[in-house]
């Protein structure tokens, strides 16, 4: 973050915690660069507020002020009643202009577990009030109750499934795990949800002023601002942050016409390193998070201490990757997916996960990862997406054969991307035959379309190859779109699998499609 400097000490501890922010940070010299800015005489809160990167003492909170066009401070309070009787903090925070008019606010000394109100203000007006909970006491072992997404393209349809995820009550955090945003045009959804972003106003973004419009245009959506005015919020970027499949360094390694991004359709008007950087730099702005400096400063990997019930075991899986093998050709015969030379991780992440889930306190080790970890088979043993976990099969061997060796107990993959309900059991080698290593939940789409809409195949012709080849998935559902919810307790987790009837049209019931059960100490899913 430009103008909130980290110092030394803070980023050393923040790095001894996985580099998320354990510690309670002081900005001082942020504090001084607010005190000589002047208060905001007028500006908008256009896009809601939102509290972001829980600890039990701590959270980050954001707002973002339109229609302001220099460097200004806005009044913040937070208080333990949605009167604001009861202030506990007031502070003036600079919204600066090199991060896109947002303000994010590291906020201490507050009390474990405990539900706290917020809102920003200039002289003229204030923002809406938003809530959040800190976390537990680091060694509690009460239950935990978190809410987890991907893939929320705005044009596909309506955030039916948001509205309902913001009224879910006593979660202790919401967990986005990738597409927040999604980096030009892919779906025709319904009337009304046209995204005209970008300089052509095709929906494709790839300056960081296109990015910055990119996200601002989503926030504007108020199921999305409602989530975030209601839960604490992590968020983990896949690939629609930058463009899609990216792969480290480069783009998609599927062959591409000369000049053009890799579906062949926009023209690449900013090399992709530099496209690469404006999309994080737009991340880390429009999310209520620290951001770290110097070389850390595109860091998201990391574990949240949930309580002692439970870690969060962040992982960025785009940023460090070697390039798809084989092409990124789907359903072809891939040797090369077994190099270990290959990385999904990148060498310092993968240290740091293997050391950290080994190491781990707490009874169950949730994985928060963007692309599936169970094989998706098109018959056993042959995979049909280079993309995901598959198509690094020897690294995923490698990681799951140390937690072996070293008893990890209670891993349980939290994962969203391929905009698909699944359930089931991971082993060494992703499927059926390998040994078992815990389980996954793939929560599906908010919106971005399944299979069956974007190739026509029928949602039950899927699932028939599905029960021939992935025996380990016990559940899938390749139509609906929805969310998950996880409740962890000391003897077993369940969760379940929500979705509206229509993202079709601005509001739904939503419905519970699938409820699941994993025991402590049993690597093994059961569909109630
Ligand atoms: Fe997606």
């Amino acid at each position: 973050m430009a103008n909130t400097s980290l110092t030394r000490r803070q980023i050393l501890l923040a790095s001894a915690a996985g580099g998320l922010l354990a510690t309670e940070q002081l900005n001082y010299a942020a504090i001084a660069r607010a005190k000589r800015a002047p208060k905001a005489a007028h500006g908008v809160f256009a896009h809601g507020v939102a509290a972001g990167y829980p600890h039990p003492t701590s959270t980050t909170l954001w707002t973002r002020v339109t229609e302001l066009s220099h460097r200004a401070t806005v009044e913040l309070e937070v208080a333990r009643d949605r009167h604001f009787r009861h202030v506990v903090h007031r502070a003036q925070e600079l919204v600066d202009p090199a991060l896109d008019y947002t303000v994010h606010a590291r906020v201490g000394r507050l009390r474990p577990d405990d539900e706290y109100f917020y809102r920003f203000a200039t002289k003229s007006s204030h923002s809406r009030i938003g809530r959040f909970k800190t976390l537990p006491p680091p060694h509690s072992k009460q239950a935990l109750r978190i809410g987890f997404f991907s893939c929320q393209s705005y044009e596909a349809g309506y955030y039916t499934a948001h509205a309902a995820l913001a009224k879910e009550e006593d979660l202790d955090l919401v967990l986005c795990l990738g597409d927040y945003i999604y980096e030009h045009h892919y779906y025709e959804g319904p009337p009304g949800r046209l995204d005209t972003t970008g300089v052509n106003k095709d929906g494709d973004v790839q300056s960081l002023a296109e990015y910055r419009q990119k996200y601002r245009f989503y926030q504007t959506d108020p199921n999305l601002q409602a989530l975030h005015a209601n839960h604490a919020f992590v968020a983990i970027w896949d690939d629609h942050e930058v463009e899609d499949n990216y792969a480290g360094k480069g783009p998609d390694s599927k062959p591409t016409p000369p000049g053009f991004e890799n579906n062949g359709v926009y023209p690449r008007r900013v090399p992709f390193a530099q496209r690469r950087q404006n999309g994080y730099d737009a991340f880390f702005e429009a999310l209520p998070r620290i951001r770290l400096k110097g070389r850390q400063r595109n860091r998201t990997y990391g574990t949240i201490r949930l309580n002692g019930l439970a870690d969060l075991f962040i992982t960025d899986q785009r940023q460090y990757r070697s390039p798809q093998a084989c092409d990124d050709a789907t359903l072809a015969p891939c040797p090369a997916e077994d190099d270990p030379k290959r990385t999904l991780l990148g060498a310092a992440q993968k240290k740091w996960f293997k050391r950290a889930v080994a190491t781990s306190d707490a009874k169950w080790k949730l994985w928060a990862s963007e692309v599936m970890i169970m094989s998706l088979d098109s018959s056993i043993g042959q995979h049909a997406n280079p993309d995901q976990w598959d198509g690094y099969a020897a690294e995923r061997k490698e990681i799951f054969e140390t937690f072996r060796r070293k008893h990890v107990k209670n891993l349980v993959g939290l994962t969203g991307d391929i905009h698909t309900f699944a359930a089931g059991n991971l082993t060494t080698n992703g499927n059926i035959t390998g040994k078992p290593v815990g389980t996954e939940l793939v929560g599906g789409s908010v919106t971005s379309f399944g299979l069956p809409e974007e190739t026509g195949i029928p949602a039950a012709a899927l699932d028939a190859l599905r029960k021939a080849g992935d025996k380990h998935i016990l559940y899938a559902d390749f139509e609906r779109h929805g969310y998950c919810v996880l409740q962890v307790k000391p003897k077993e987790l369940t969760a379940q699998f929500k979705s509206p009837d229509t993202i079709a049209a601005p509001t739904s019931p939503v419905r519970t499609i699938g409820r699941f059960r994993v025991k402590s100490g049993t690597p093994k899913l059961e569909v109630l």
